[in-house]
């Protein structure tokens, strides 16, 4: 009995399947706000008469040679057309402006004309593509935002150089309205500060990534110091550098565009390149910290934090006194060592010179002399 219900089951999903694939929708997807085209093809002939419905909700009709707009529900009003010069062509694809979440839904497209008619169903779903993925260090663990996207996003980690372990952090959806938010954070068991970690945030249609780079240390003098943002040659589009997670130092807002430095930072930021590069000057020891670089991509968000750590550095003059002292206390080392040999030398000289001259002239008679 079961065995024959379960099979029953089994057939009419299986024709509900069939019956969805012969129909075939076509399925649409735009983004919300934006015009959409929902395609529409027919046999041309003469006396085209169209009707574009949803759910049986008139959204536009043509007949006569001109649109009939008399039935059109209030939600589509000003919102629709047909291509007038396309309809000859058998062509009555429909513009949909300003889209909306109302806009989703299954639309009916009907054709007539003197050698038949036909019937064509398209599927528009609506997107909010994913804009911009947060990445960041908080303490001691890894966070990982994004919001306002549609239709439901998934989220993913990963790192590079590849880890063994994989991450499997459940992220947390919110959904506000219509929008969702995702977020996921790595805790700090989780996280191995060797490794650079990459958080992917999709729907179906848009993808976004942001990678946070393990920290680097460089050392910069007083005098001048570059710190990279990214590996990549390519020109970046926009950036933000801060100091120590707060303060703004310079940022970037648009391709191509010129870097403003902050008022504050100014007499330290030396330039920033094309890649994004930051060379600082005039650094003193309370400089030290950490830079972040945040640089977004058409479809990436990088952040490099360097811990830049400051040594002193002796300035030229310094160095040459320096240089003159030591130079001076060589010399006068070593002329004390040279006298000293030479003093040590000519006392030998001497000792041996009397020794032989003791021998020479160790005469009975001259002892007798000394002696005296
Ligand atoms: C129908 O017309 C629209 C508007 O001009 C166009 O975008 C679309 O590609 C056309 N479809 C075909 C199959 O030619
Ligand atoms: C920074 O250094 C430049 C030259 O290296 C110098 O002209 C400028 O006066 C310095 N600014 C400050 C605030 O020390
Ligand atoms: C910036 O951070 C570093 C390291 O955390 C700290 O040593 C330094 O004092 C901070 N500098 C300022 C100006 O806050």
């Amino acid at each position: 009995m079961i065995v024959v219900k379960f099979r029953v089951v089994a057939v009419v999903f299986f024709l509900n399947f069939l019956w969805t694939f012969v129909n075939c929708d076509v399925a649409v997807s735009c983004d919300l706000k934006e015009n959409c085209i929902l395609p529409c093809q027919f046999e041309p002939g003469p006396e085209e008469v169209i009707h574009w419905m949803k759910e049986n909700i008139p959204v536009h009709s043509f007949y006569y040679n001109k649109d009939q707009l008399g039935n059109q529900d209030q939600r589509f009003k000003g919102r629709t057309s047909i291509f007038k010069d396309q309809i000859s062509k058998g062509n009555a694809s429909l513009l949909l402006r300003d889209v909306n979440f109302q806009d989703e839904g299954r639309y009916r497209c009907y054709t007539s004309t003197t050698r038949g008619n036909k019937e064509l169903f398209i599927h528009l779903t609506v997107d909010v593509p994913v804009q911009k993925v947060y990445i960041e260090q908080s303490g001691e663990s890894i966070i990982c935002r994004s919001e306002g996207i549609y239709p439901e996003p998934t989220l993913t980690w990963s790192t590079d150089p590849e880890s063994s372990s994989s991450i499997e952090s459940k992220p947390s959806v919110q959904q506000n309205g219509q929008l969702y938010s995702i977020s996921s954070s790595l805790t700090r068991s989780e996280i191995d500060a060797g490794l650079n970690y990459i958080c992917t945030v999709s729907t179906k249609k848009s993808r976004r990534t942001a990678t946070l780079f393990k920290l680097t240390t460089v050392t910069g003098s007083e005098s001048e110091r570059t710190i990279q943002c990214s590996d990549s040659k390519t020109p970046v589009t926009r950036f933000i550098w801060r100091f120590n997670h707060s303060q703004i130092i310079a940022t970037q807002s648009e391709a191509g565009g010129s870097y403003t430095a902050s008022e504050e930072w100014r007499p330290y930021v030396k330039s920033v390149s094309e890649t994004g590069s930051l060379t600082l000057q005039n650094l003193s020891t309370d400089k030290k910290g950490i830079y972040t670089c945040e640089l977004i991509n058409v479809d990436e968000t990088l952040i490099k934090n360097t811990f830049l750590q400051i040594t002193e550095e002796k300035s030229n003059s310094n160095d040459i006194i320096i240089g003159v002292v030591v130079v001076g206390v060589v010399a006068v080392i070593a002329a004390v060592v040279l006298l000293l040999v030479c003093k040590n030398k000519t006392a030998k000289k001497n000792k041996n010179k009397d020794n032989k001259k003791n021998e020479k002239e160790s005469t009975p008679a001259e002892k007798k002399s000394l002696k005296s």
